[in-house]
């Protein structure tokens, strides 16, 4: 698969460090310091639908195709307002697509996992145009009386449009059940039957373990696709990494012997807005005119489970 087509929309409403100042213990030397954020961009009367739908529609007509043209929709994330049905049926009522709809959720590596799943099903001739879309709003997954977790996320959606042709070289997705390191639970309906204790309650991180897990599993994902491919770590034009932290970026920037003009980034504006990230960073880039025909692209990423999802693309829009 290629991709022909990106979009992304975001909330409209924009939290400043000294904002959160405010009503937390924290301040703004510590949030850029610790995390090189100073703004993040979080949903106030959007719906995550809304943003979902507007972002594939600038997608769509980027590619230069109809809605009808799309024969699939998959759309990678974690929480929204609907358990069921899938954000994908949502999105589709909306933009007037005709197609099967699914929707994936692999925390922040969603959108690799997505695309992923797309490359397989245009291979198979099962599909001609896919959407892929990945919206998110982990803000409504946090204690915002936690200083730890909250001043972390932002909310947004990016979409691409992909379709066959040379684009993709190499995947990589993983799974280690490491399922204690950070995840949310959410309380489902009594029944008169259940017996058992049920928790339920915010999200829990535990952000060191989290980072070390993050950078070696990426620079280890991200090299040992450049090997495969036979690439050496010059030869990409950007590193699109999941923007969870741009110590998290360094860091992985230092393990491939890179500096950081190679590593694009928008944490420090829109925080980290789990699988959206990395198709938030891609709209911008092509949006900026930033990406020629030829360029080739790592993106790479990781999340709850714990996930990750690396590829290797070749930009040919
Ligand atoms: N403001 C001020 N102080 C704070 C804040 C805050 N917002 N948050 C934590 N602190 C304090 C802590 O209480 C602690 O204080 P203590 O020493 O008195 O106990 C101190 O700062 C240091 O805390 P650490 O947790 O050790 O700080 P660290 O440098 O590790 O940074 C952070 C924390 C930013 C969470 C970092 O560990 C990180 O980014 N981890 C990865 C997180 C991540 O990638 N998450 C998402 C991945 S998956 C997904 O996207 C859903």
């Amino acid at each position: 698969m290629r991709i022909i087509g990106t979009g992304r929309a975001h909330p409209s409403k924009v939290v400043t460090n000294a904002m959160l100042e405010q009503f937390l213990d924290t301040s703004d030397e510590w949030i850029k310091e610790r995390t090189g954020m100073s703004e993040r961009k979080i949903i106030t009367s959007e719906k995550l639908e809304d943003l979902a739908t507007e972002a594939s529609i600038l997608a769509i007509k980027d590619a230069g195709i109809e809605p009808t043209d799309i024969d699939y929709i998959i759309c990678s994330n974690v929480v929204n307002e609907y358990v069921t049905p899938g954000l994908s049926c949502i999105v589709q009522g909306k933009i007037g697509a005709k197609c099967a709809c699914v929707d994936v959720n692999a925390a922040c590596s969603g959108f690799i996992y997505a695309l992923d799943m797309a490359d397989d099903r245009i291979r198979s001739g099962k599909a001609k145009n896919i959407l892929v879309l990945a919206a998110e709003e982990p803000t409504r997954m946090v204690d915002w009386s936690d200083r730890s977790t909250c001043v972390l996320f932002g909310d947004g959606a990016g979409a691409v449009v992909v379709t066959g042709g040379k684009g993709l070289i190499g995947s990589r997705l993983t799974t280690v059940s490491k399922t204690d390191c950070l995840y949310y639970v959410r309380k489902l309906e009594p029944t008169p039957y259940i017996t058992k204790e049920e928790n339920a309650g915010p999200m829990y991180m535990n952000g060191r373990e989290v980072f070390k897990t993050a950078v070696l599993s990426s620079s280890f994902d991200i090299k040992r696709l450049l090997d495969k491919a036979g690439l050496k770590p010059t030869d990409i034009k950007y590193y699109l990494l999941h923007q969870a932290n741009m110590r998290i970026i360094e860091a992985i920037a230092n393990q491939l012997q890179l500096d950081m003009s190679y590593f694009p980034h928008n944490v420090d504006y829109c925080g980290n807005t789990s699988s959206a990230s990395v198709a938030l960073l891609l709209d911008e880039l092509h949006r900026s005119g930033k990406l020629q025909n030829g360029d080739k692209l790592v993106m790479s990423a990781f999340g709850a489970g714990f996930t990750t999802g690396a590829c290797i693309i070749e930009w040919n829009k």
